[in-house]
C-alpha cells in the first residue's frame, strides 16, 4: 500500500495530475484523493482545477461531466464499468419522447444523466441545488420536466411547490437498501441522535428524517452542528468521511448493507494502473459536449443550498 501511495504522488506531479474522489469512494481512495467531495463540489472543483489530467474516483456520469467542463483536459476514470443504473434509466431517445408530451419543456436534469441526455436537457442540478434550481425555471407557462430520479423529484417538488412531471428513475442502492423500518429502528436505537437522510431515499424515509441533505452538505453541517450523534440514510461510504473529520462523534447508518457497487469499483491498484498507462480516457464527442456544456454551466450559475 505504501508503495502504490509513494509511486501515485511522483506520477501525479510528473503529468500535474489532480485525484478527485466522491464521498463514497472506499477509505484507501478518499486518503489519497487530493479532493474528497459531493457531485457539485466535484464538478466545481473540476473547473477550478489546473492540473493536466484529473484522475476522477466516482462514477462515469460524474467523470463525463468533469471531462464537458474541461475539454482540454485528460479526464480517466480508474474502473471504466463504473455506471449509476440510475443515470442508465433514461435515454435521450426516452426523453425525447417524454418532451414530446408537452407544449413548453423545460427539462431540470439530476447531473446523475448521461451527456447525451443533459444535450437534451434545459438546466442541471445535484442533490444540494435541486431547489434553488427548479426554483430559477420556474413560472407560470412551462411544463418543467425533472429527470430521472422520482424521489428527489418528489422531494423537490413538495420543497419549492413548484408542480413537475417527474420520470420514474430511481436509485436501487437509496430506494432499494434504505427502507423507512429501519430508519424507525435506528431512531428507537439512538433516540438523542439527529436523523440526516439523502434525498434520492423512499419519500417515507425522508420524512423520518430531521434534514434532507446531499453528501456534501451533510458533511458540512455535522462540522457545524454541536450533536454529538447522528444517524446517516445515504451509502455508507461517508461514514469514513464523518468520523475521519468528527473523532468525537457517533454515526450509525440507517442500513449498513447500503453500498452502492459501482462506486466501490475503484481501487488502489486501478488508481496507479490508470495514472500510470493514462487509461480510461472519458471523453464526449464534440457536438454532444457543447450542447450539454450549456445546462451544466447554468447549474454552476445557481448557488447553492447549505
Ligand atoms: P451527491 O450529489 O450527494 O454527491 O449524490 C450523488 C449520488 O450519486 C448519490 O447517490
Ligand atoms: Fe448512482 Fe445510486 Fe450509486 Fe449514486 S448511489 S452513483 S445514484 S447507483
Amino acid at each position: 500500500m505504501k508503495e502504490i501511495i509513494k509511486k501515485l504522488n511522483e506520477l501525479k506531479k510528473e503529468k500535474n495530475a489532480i485525484i478527485l474522489a466522491h464521498i463514497y469512494q472506499l477509505p484507501e481512495i478518499h486518503d489519497i484523493a487530493d479532493f474528497v467531495g459531493d457531485s457539485l463540489d466535484l464538478s466545481k472543483k473540476a473547473v477550478q482545477t489546473n492540473a493536466d489530467v484529473i484522475v476522477f474516483c466516482g462514477v462515469h456520469f460524474m467523470a463525463e461531466t468533469a471531462s464537458i467542463l474541461n475539454p482540454n483536459k485528460k479526464v480517466l476514470i480508474p474502473a471504466i464499468d463504473a455506471g449509476c443504473p440510475m443515470a442508465d434509466m433514461i435515454t435521450a431517445e426516452k426523453l425525447k419522447e417524454f418532451k414530446s408530451q408537452y407544449k413548453n419543456p423545460v427539462v431540470v436534469a439530476y447531473v446523475n444523466t448521461s451527456a447525451a441526455v443533459k444535450a437534451e436537457s434545459d438546466i442541471c442540478c445535484t442533490s444540494s441545488n435541486a431547489v434553488n434550481v427548479v426554483k430559477s425555471v420556474a413560472d407560470n407557462k412551462s411544463d418543467i420536466i425533472f429527470i430521472p430520479d422520482r424521489n428527489l423529484g418528489n422531494y423537490v417538488q413538495k420543497t419549492s411547490g413548484v408542480k413537475m412531471n417527474i420520470w420514474n428513475g430511481f436509485c436501487p442502492t437509496h430506494n432499494n437498501l434504505i427502507l423507512p423500518e429501519y430508519a424507525l429502528n435506528a431512531k428507537e436505537e439512538h433516540p438523542q441522535a439527529e436523523v440526516l437522510v439523502h434525498p434520492e431515499c423512499r419519500p417515507e424515509v425522508i420524512s423520518s428524517a430531521d434534514h434532507i441533505m446531499s453528501t456534501g452538505v451533510m458533511c458540512r453541517y455535522v462540522e457545524k452542528s454541536t450533536a454529538k450523534e447522528f444517524i446517516i440514510g445515504t451509502e455508507t461510504g461517508i461514514l469514513y468521511k464523518l468520523k475521519k473529520d468528527n473523532p468525537d462523534k457517533n454515526f450509525y447508518p440507517v442500513s449498513s448493507f447500503a453500498v452502492c457497487p459501482n462506486m466501490k469499483k475503484i481501487t488502489l491498484a486501478k488508481v496507479l494502473d490508470t495514472l500510470t498507462n493514462m487509461k480510461n480516457i472519458v471523453s464526449v464527442p464534440d457536438d454532444i459536449r457543447q450542447k450539454a456544456y450549456i445546462p451544466i454551466l447554468k447549474m454552476l450559475e445557481i448557488n447553492a443550498q447549505g
